[in-house]
């Protein structure tokens, strides 16, 4: 597995001290509430399970998972829910944990078909990586950790088909790994 990996981009250490940052960040940002933080699954629950470690509020959590009709039609912006939330979002501080935002149709979905029909009282992003050079919809964090470059960035929960998502840091592909 390591041996597919080119570079390092951001080491272990490098995230741990963000995701602790972020955390900082957000308990200030909720204080004296309780929101109800999603974690989108899959990717994200790298960054979730290290995350609410390092808020100080009381938390209630959830998780969400949802997918694109087929890679191919990625960009028609086409979601669907594969595993719903099991509790009401209705008058809810919600913060929505992403690992990455890429075209922004996940989280455009997420946001604006999902959680503001279901009448959340506020809806924050917190992401660990962003990708804005991929962007094809109108669509910014709240809280962001690390800007990537458009490159084949696989770990941390990020996954190369299905692969990957265990490397405690984040790598770049070799080229040959999804050329062949
Ligand atoms: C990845 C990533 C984000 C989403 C970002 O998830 O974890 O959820 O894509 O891309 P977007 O901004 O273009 O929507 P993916 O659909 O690969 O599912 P996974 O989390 O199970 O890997
Ligand atoms: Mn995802
Ligand atoms: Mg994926």
């Amino acid at each position: 597995m390591q041996n597919d990996i080119q570079e390092v981009l951001i080491s272990e250490e490098q995230i741990q001290e963000m995701v602790k940052e972020l955390g900082e960040k957000l308990s200030v940002e909720y204080e004296g509430r309780n929101p109800l933080v999603i974690c989108v699954l899959k990717g994200a629950f790298v960054f979730m399970a290290d995350l609410i470690k390092r808020i100080t509020v009381p938390i209630e959590i959830d998780f969400m998972a949802v997918s694109s009709y087929g890679a191919s039609t990625k960009s028609s912006g086409v979601v669907k829910i594969i595993k719903d939330l099991d509790v009401s979002v209705e008058g809810r501080d919600v913060l929505i944990v992403e690992d990455i935002i890429d075209s922004g149709l996940t989280l455009s979905y997420l946001i604006n078909d999902v959680l503001k029909r279901r009448n959340a009282k506020s809806i924050r992003v917190v992401t660990l990586f962003d990708k804005p050079a991929r962007r094809t919809v109108d669509l910014q964090a709240d809280f962001t950790g690390f800007v990537l470059p458009d490159a084949f960035v696989v770990g941390y929960g990020l996954d190369y088909a299905e692969k990957y998502r265990n490397l405690p840091y984040i790598g770049i592909l070799k080229p040959e790994v999804y050329s062949s």
